[in-house]
């Protein structure tokens, strides 16, 4: 063969012949879209280190996740700052609190929208950690039992997923186990199943006041450095029963999403987390970087990775995005 019959280039002439052999797609069908329910009514408040997120009461909520809808989202997670925090972290699985009434108000009005509820105590928590304390180590048992009873209530709530955060280790069976007893066997689990001990969940920490009071979270969450130990995590909760595993950062860690794509058949969805999300909004409020390009090659790289799913703040932008013609002109 000449040195030059193949030419690559052919296949990248035009807009029209790069599409046709596109190999990867972003979709807005991909995309989950979290929010943050807050106590009262008629609150909307911008979240300082998420800009374009807010704080949001029951009523405000139902008209987020309105807008979702009307924009094609399939899915929204519900985080929650409660009215009340103690020891054990109880207003998590209080039916009075925002995240039930959110969850009740939002099925009410929108059934079609699919409903992810995030399973933590750290929001709840007096102390910040995302379990119950014996000194200052999270006691993991102690812990199974408040988290299988704040699924339920999510689920009797009118939640469609359950997405515990926590990190400890046997929940799955835990919560899978309560939900059938309770008649929820149709509502899945979507394990935060590889979830990094990051510096990328700051701003969130901001925004649900939920930073730990002392020490940090590496008892539970994973070392950065380990790759192994994330295929070990990921089995077993597929073991244990979780429907979708999900990888928490997603951008720093997509040697993860291709080495668990590479073997196990179950969904992946990523975690855009919200530190992802402050570095991009800044740098383009600054006028450094072009924002639409810098998401949607961020997210299509996600996809290209191995992931089936997305949780990201910028899901409203992006389904907006794709909605124009000829959007994804890469
Ligand atoms: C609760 C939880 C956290 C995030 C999702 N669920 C924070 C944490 O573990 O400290 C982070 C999400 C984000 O940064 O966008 N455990």
């Amino acid at each position: 063969m000449k040195y030059n019959a193949l030419r690559p280039r052919r296949l990248r002439i035009s807009a029209p012949v790069r599409s046709m052999v596109r190999e990867n797609h972003l979709s807005v069908s991909d995309l989950i879209y979290p929010i943050f329910v807050v106590p009262g009514s008629h609150v909307k408040e911008e979240i300082p280190s998420l800009p374009g997120c807010y704080h949001l009461s029951v009523d405000k909520a139902v008209e987020t996740a309105r807008l979702a809808v009307s924009l094609g989202i399939p899915a929204i997670e519900v985080f929650g700052l409660p009215g009340y925090k103690d020891e054990t972290g109880s207003s998590a699985w209080d039916p009075k609190s925002p995240v039930q009434r959110a969850m009740e108000a939002i099925k009410k009005e929108l059934p079609g929208l699919v409903i992810v509820g995030d399973v933590c105590l750290c929001q709840y928590t007096s102390h910040g950690h995302c379990g119950k304390l014996c000194g200052h180590y999270v006691d993991n048992d102690a812990t199974l039992p408040l988290l299988a009873r704040t699924a339920v209530s999510q689920a009797a709530a009118g939640a469609d997923i359950i997405a515990p955060s926590d990190m400890m280790d046997g929940r799955i069976a835990a919560i899978r186990t309560a939900l059938d007893e309770k008649g929820f066997q149709n509502v899945s689990i979507m394990s935060y199943a590889v979830k990094y001990a990051s510096a990328f969940y700051g701003p969130f920490r901001d925004a649900a006041n939920s930073a730990p009071q002392f020490g940090n979270r590496r008892q539970y969450q994973m070392d950065p450095a380990n790759s192994r130990e994330a295929m070990k995590e990921i089995s077993l909760d597929l073991d244990e029963g979780a429907d979708i595993i999900m990888i928490k950062p997603a951008m720093t860690y997509l040697d993860i999403v291709r080495q668990a794509r590479d073997r196990i058949d179950r969904p992946i969805a990523v975690y855009n987390v919200s530190g992802e999300y402050a570095m991009v909004k800044a740098a383009a409020q600054n006028g450094w970087i072009d924002e639409k390009r810098i998401v949607l090659e961020s997210l299509l790289s996600m996809k290209r990775a191995g992931a089936d799913i997305i949780i990201t703040y910028h899901a409203l932008d992006v389904a907006r995005w794709l909605s124009e013609k000829d959007c994804l002109t890469f």
